[in-house]
């Protein structure tokens, strides 16, 4: 459904009357609970619908196969409180889904995948020269990137084509062409699983880094409910990072604005990463490390070619694609787990690899990286 269509939807369903949530409620204990989360007929929470032995292979970016015990969609934030009441569930291994474009399944999901499905976008408060916008978990990143340019806002469109979800943006703070989503954001709304309410954690409480947040550090705790975004309508381009100036120039963009970019970063990704939709993968696989400067001198001494960005006095971050493809691995396939032949940062299902498979090559390429040059690469998405 187009955005605006979505916003129509919310403004709807908020006008419309909501069945009042009693999250003390106590109907749900013992047997007759059991049996409910049991029975996807008689699971009765508004905006929530459950599946008994779900397949979660089309939910993911990867694409391989794996289950889930239980898999229930929540179509309603609101839902959340009463659906975390639930005794089995407080009992329970709980998974948060988005877009799934930052996992890998190794193994069957044995207890509850809960996947957010919420939708709508707004502006919360215009405030001229820049607006908080709410954008809901479930909507697709790149829908609202391109929403927010329509809208006139700058700032995202060095993220234009990132896969996933809006509500996975933050967990691993995603990144692209010298920009970082955590500069846009204002504040997480999260339902705490600990707390068990609704709260709002300022840009500064969901601690950002690299790749990294608060919610990659607590996994379980928090389930994203909406992200508020502090977007700029005036904005200093970014174009310095490798390539972006270049396509501008070859499109025959003179005077780039954000629309401009956010089509040359495109154009960019189209040709340099495989697309999700044709190949099953999750985009970069490993984190650039970030090693001490005294090691990145030492490699960089050694192998003059080894991409490094200074990162502060004492740190410097290297190119994993260029210490993966220096290990022979880029192009390598192993039945239907390989590294991509565009990039060596990206592994790639190409039609029935298990997730134990890409994680197998995944372990394969870490050690020989390790033994070569003694860097370790973490993996970017989470595996499971
Ligand atoms: N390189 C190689 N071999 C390759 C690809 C790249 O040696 O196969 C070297 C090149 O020298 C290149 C350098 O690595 O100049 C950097 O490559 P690139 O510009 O593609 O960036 P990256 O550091 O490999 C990061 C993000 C990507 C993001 C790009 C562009 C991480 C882990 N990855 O990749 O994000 O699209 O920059 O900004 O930080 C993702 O997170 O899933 C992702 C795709």
């Amino acid at each position: 459904m187009p955005l605006h269509e979505q916003r129509r939807a919310i403004a709807n369903a908020e006008a419309a009357p909501r069945p009042a949530l009693s999250p003390k409620r106590k109907v749900l204990e013992g047997e007759g609970n059991e049996l409910r989360m049991n029975d996807p007929s008689a699971f009765d929470i508004p905006g929530c619908t459950l599946t008994l032995n779900a397949s979660l292979r089309e939910r993911t970016t990867f694409r391989v196969p794996a289950r889930a015990a239980r898999l229930i969609e929540v179509a309603r934030s609101d839902a959340l409180p009463q659906l975390f009441a639930r005794d089995e569930l407080a009992r329970d291994d709980i998974l948060v889904l988005g877009g799934g474009s930052n996992m890998l399944f190794t193994h069957d999901w044995p207890g509850t995948v809960v996947a957010m499905a919420t939708r709508g976008v707004d502006i919360a408060e215009d405030r001229g020269d820049n607006a908080i916008v709410r954008c809901a978990a479930g909507e697709n990143w790149n829908d609202f990137v391109h929403w927010a340019l329509a809208q006139g806002f700058a700032g995202l469109e060095n993220l234009a084509l990132i896969p996933g979800c809006v509500g996975a943006a933050p967990i691993q703070n995603i990144g692209a062409y010298g920009v970082e989503v955590k500069e846009f954001i204002n504040a997480v709304e999260v339902y705490d699983r600990r707390t068990r309410s609704i709260e709002h954690l300022s840009r500064d409480q969901c601690a950002f880094a690299y790749r990294d947040s608060l919610f990659k550090r607590e996994p379980g705790r928090y389930v994203i409910t909406q992200v508020n975004f502090l977007l700029p309508r005036t904005h200093a381009l970014r174009i310095d990072y490798a390539g972006v100036r270049e396509e501008l120039a070859a499109m025959q963009v003179a005077t780039p604005d954000a629309r401009a970019v956010a089509r040359a970063v495109v154009r960019l990704r189209m040709r340099k990463l495989p697309d999700p939709v044709v190949v099953g993968n999750a985009g970069s696989f490993f984190k650039n490390p970030v090693v001490e400067s005294t090691k990145a001198d030492a490699l960089g001494a050694k192998h003059p070619d080894l991409p490094r960005w200074q990162v502060s006095d004492m740190l410097a971050k290297l190119s994993a694609a260029w210490l993966i493809e220096s290990c022979n691995f880029k192009g390598l396939r192993e039945k239907d787990a390989g590294v991509s032949n565009q990039h060596a940062l990206v592994l790639i299902n190409y039609g029935n690899a298990t997730g134990a498979q890409i994680w197998a090559l995944a372990q394969r390429i870490q050690h020989a990286v390790v033994e070569r040059f003694g860097v370790l690469l973490e993996p970017e998405p989470i595996v499971v």
